[in-house]
């Protein structure tokens, strides 16, 4: 939806038109699974018996049913039917990676039998038109476009205001709201609290230059099943120009343990975790197995705010190695370039993205970066010193029980 809102004002049709809205609720049982209120309207071209070209408007009362919707299961996506008046329908259906949810496809049906808005149409019958929508929706958001979003298909135009959208959650509606980049430019205030505050010009934030606090060492875990398989605990720090609109400023941001939940899977040769804070800071750490060893091999995040979202993703990366069996340790400050405008600093890391065992990490294998050289040369020479030491006490012990001998006996 968003793709076609900037710039698009439908001011033609008139807000009168747009008076009516609908609001529905999936159930799966007694757990909701789709949410949506909205105000939609549809111009359609037709042709007319006398070969003209004529325009149907139709409104979406606030009457609807919702015959046809389904909440989805293992192979079925989540789908939200709204029919309304003769057989006109509209289908939005859904995925979801976990992350982000999207809306895959509005599919728009109208029946040119409907006489009271298809006057005189040639032909009769049913058509669809489609259009696949890609908006990324982090889970557990509200989608939240206060301004009119239009959907151009042939012959339709389809305009949306003050769209609520939920799916895949069993939560209320309105817990968190994820905005249309629509809602963001105008001057009309979110409705999220935080963000600004009404008929104030909203002041870009001005960059913290004082030195960040080191992160918390967060804990996390993977399970599989109900058993522990991959174990991390580290402190994490995100480094990127881009988390300040349109400056390009390096800005710190710290995940925090206490708002960050982990997920993930493990296998055989590959192993993931995912952290996510807050819904608006998910990092996932991508972990391979080669030779005998793992390492870390991909690094993504994903920003959302109220406007949009970014992914950033190094795959190609060779960190973290330890053989396995063992984990991987170092308290050592370490910075993962993930892109030119983000990098993750880590602090004090400990992983075991595989073999974990009775839930506790296993030997840990210290980063190169701990063990400098002075380490072995200075054990080196202490060891020597120390034989040395033995064979000095050695020989003085000898000669002295010796001269002692020769005094005693
Ligand atoms: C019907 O709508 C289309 C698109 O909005 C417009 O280009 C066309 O001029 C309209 N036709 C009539 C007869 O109003
Ligand atoms: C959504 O619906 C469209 C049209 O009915 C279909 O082509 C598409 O595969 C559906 N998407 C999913 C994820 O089921
Ligand atoms: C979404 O909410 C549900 C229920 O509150 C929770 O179990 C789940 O972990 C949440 N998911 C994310 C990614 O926050
Ligand atoms: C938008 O929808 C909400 C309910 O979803 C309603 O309370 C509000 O009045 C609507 N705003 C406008 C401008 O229609
Ligand atoms: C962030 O990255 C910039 C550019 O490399 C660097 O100058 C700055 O010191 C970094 N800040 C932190 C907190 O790592
Ligand atoms: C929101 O995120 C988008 C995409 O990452 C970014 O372009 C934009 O500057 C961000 N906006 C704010 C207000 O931080
Ligand atoms: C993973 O390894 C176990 C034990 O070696 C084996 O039983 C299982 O089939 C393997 N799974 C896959 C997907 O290779
Ligand atoms: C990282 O993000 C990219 C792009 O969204 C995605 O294709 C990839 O699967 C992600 N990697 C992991 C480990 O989730
Ligand atoms: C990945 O890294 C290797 C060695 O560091 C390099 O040879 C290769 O070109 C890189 N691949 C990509 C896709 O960046
Ligand atoms: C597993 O860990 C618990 C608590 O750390 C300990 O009491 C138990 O003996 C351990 N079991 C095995 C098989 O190591």
């Amino acid at each position: 939806m968003e793709r076609y809102l900037r710039g698009v004002l439908m001011c033609l049709l008139g807000l009168g038109l747009m008076t009516e809205a609908f609001e529905v609720e999936i159930k799966d049982g007694s757990n909701a699974c789709i949410y949506a209120s909205m105000n939609v309207n549809f111009t359609i071209q037709y042709e007319t018996n006398s070969n003209k070209s004529s325009n149907a408007t139709l409104v979406v009362p606030d009457k609807v049913t919702t015959d046809g919707s389904t909440c989805g299961g293992k192979e079925v996506a989540p789908l939200l039917v709204v029919n309304f008046e003769s057989n006109h329908s509209l289908r939005l259906n859904f995925t979801s990676d976990g992350t982000v949810y999207r809306v895959d496809m509005i599919v728009f049906t109208y029946n040119t039998n409907d006489s009271l808005h298809f006057q005189d149409a040639k032909t009769k019958g049913l058509f669809s038109t489609f259009k696949s929508v890609d908006i990324a929706i982090p889970v557990n958001a509200t989608y939240v476009c206060l301004n009119e979003a239009v959907v151009v298909t042939e012959n339709v135009v389809q305009v949306y205001q003050n769209v609520s959208l939920l799916a895949f959650s069993q939560d209320k509606p309105f817990t968190k709201e994820f905005h249309c980049s629509a809602d963001d430019s105008t001057t009309q205030a979110p409705v999220t609290p935080n963000v600004t505050t009404p008929n104030t010009p909203s002041t870009t934030p001005t960059p913290t230059t004082k030195p960040m606090d080191k992160p918390t060492i967060g804990n996390y875990t993977v399970l599989n099943g109900t058993e522990t398989c991959l174990l991390a605990s580290m402190g994490l720090q995100l480094n990127a120009t881009l988390l300040v609109d349109g400056k390009t400023v390096w800005t710190p941001l710290n995940i925090d343990p206490k708002n960050t939940t982990s997920s993930g899977s493990c296998g055989n040769d590959s192993a993931l975790l995912r952290l996510n804070d807050s819904g608006t800071t998910i990092v996932e750490f991508l972990f391979l197995v080669k030779n005998k060893n793992f390492y870390l091999q991909e690094v993504n995040v994903t920003l959302v705010n109220t406007s949009g979202m970014s992914v950033r993703t190094n795959s190609n990366l060779s960190l973290w190695e330890a053989s396995l069996g063992s984990s991987y340790l170092c308290h050592k400050e370490q910075t993962i370039t993930v892109s030119d405008d983000l990098y993750v600093n880590t602090f004090d890391v400990r992983v075991q993205p595989f073999g974990v065992k009775n839930a506790t990490y296993a030997t840990a294998e210290d980063c190169i970066s701990d063990q400098n050289f002075t380490v072995p040369i200075v054990v080196g020479a202490a060891l020597g010193a120390l034989i040395v030491l033995v064979m000095v006490a050695y020989f003085i012990g000898r000669k002295n029980r010796r001269s002692a001998g020769y005094q005693n006996f």
